[in-house]
């Protein structure tokens, strides 16, 4: 029998993803409960020849370089700005990714983000459970509306689109500022390509859907931030950093905009204090596309993608495809 590829994993993920990889490859899974740390995965990578990797590790210049076997990096996300893909490409390295599956899941989040922080879901529990339910009251908690307002979408990609095209029932105006024009977007629900001024004065909510890049680091800022309608809500389930969260406070905090719902922070895991004293913000813990469905197949995809590099086949979905098309 040939002999067995040396994988790692960094955390635990769904049980079939070991399944797809145990008969071919010797697998170390690190399953602490807890992320993998620096010194560890310094370890571990040096006589692996792939490594299934989350979103929250930086594989940068120093992890690559000690990965000396290293055929494969695959991300168990739709995401990879935590990974040096430049380099890694140099090094013929092929990094892959989860893309598409992800996508009802992270835009549903998206919504259950507009709609808690825009009826004040989330203080309505807080306040039953700290002073209970004290009777129904003509100002109890009062909301704003989302029927006929206008949604604009950052990104018209798969998740952005989607997340457009779920307004549908609240017969919502859809702008989008994207570079390239969406038309079956635009079919679908009479979507308008706006530039980032237009989209951001003229929407009542705006969602944004980016990957992160030095492009679109703090896209969200002072400037923009103050552009937005005082009656205007921003949703961000893409990456924190798209968003300057100081300038996101200070938004929240003197009314320049009506409120927030965030599912991811710029120093991520760290969530700053100020927002945590915020009742204009709605917070998550990075749970896009934490359903059961999706965290299964996202660990299909990813086993799959990083066997298949290692066996010579294409994979899934490749983020640098000109690695596998020089060997
Ligand atoms: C991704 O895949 O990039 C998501 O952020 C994970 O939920």
């Amino acid at each position: 029998m040939s002999k067995k590829f040396k994988v790692l994993i960094t955390r635990e993920i769904p049980s079939n993803a070991f399944e797809i990889l145990s008969k071919k490859c010797e697998l170390e899974i690190f399953n602490k409960n807890e992320p993998i740390s620096r010194s560890a995965l310094k370890d571990l990578i040096r006589d692996k020849d792939g490594v299934i990797c989350l979103l929250s590790e930086e594989i940068d210049k120093e992890i690559v370089d000690l990965g000396k076997n290293l055929r494969v990096i695959s991300s168990y996300a739709v995401g990879y700005n935590n990974i040096d893909v430049e380099y890694a490409t140099k090094k013929g390295i092929a990094v892959t990714n989860t893309p598409g599956i992800l996508t009802d899941a992270t835009a549903d989040l998206a919504w259950a983000l507009l709609l808690g922080i825009v009826r004040r879901i989330a203080e309505g529990d807080r306040m039953i459970r700290s002073t209970g339910f004290k009777g129904w009251g003509p100002l109890l908690l009062l909301g704003g509306d989302l029927y006929g307002k206008t949604l604009g979408i950052i990104g018209a990609g798969r998740i952005g689109a989607a997340v457009a095209k779920r307004s549908i029932g609240w017969n919502m105006k859809i702008l989008y500022f994207d570079r390239n024009i969406n038309s079956e977007l635009e079919r679908e629900c009479n979507a308008k390509q706006a530039d980032l001024d237009t989209l951001v004065s003229e929407s009542d909510f705006v969602s944004l859907h980016l990957p992160l890049s030095e492009e679109t680091h703090h896209l969200f800022n002072r400037k923009t931030l103050r552009q937005m309608k005082s009656s205007a809500f921003l949703v961000n389930t893409a990456r924190g950093a798209i968003v300057e969260e100081k300038a996101l406070i200070q938004a929240l905090r003197e009314k320049w905009i009506a409120g927030a719902g965030l599912d991811v922070y710029e120093f991520e895991p760290e969530v700053s204090e100020e927002l945590l004293k915020l009742e204009n913000v709605l917070l998550l813990p990075h749970i896009g596309s934490a359903t059961k469905f999706t965290r299964e197949e996202m660990a299909r995809i990813a086993a799959e993608n990083l066997l298949a590099v290692l066996e010579g086949n294409q994979p899934i979905a490749v983020v640098n495809p000109e690695v596998l098309e020089k060997s």
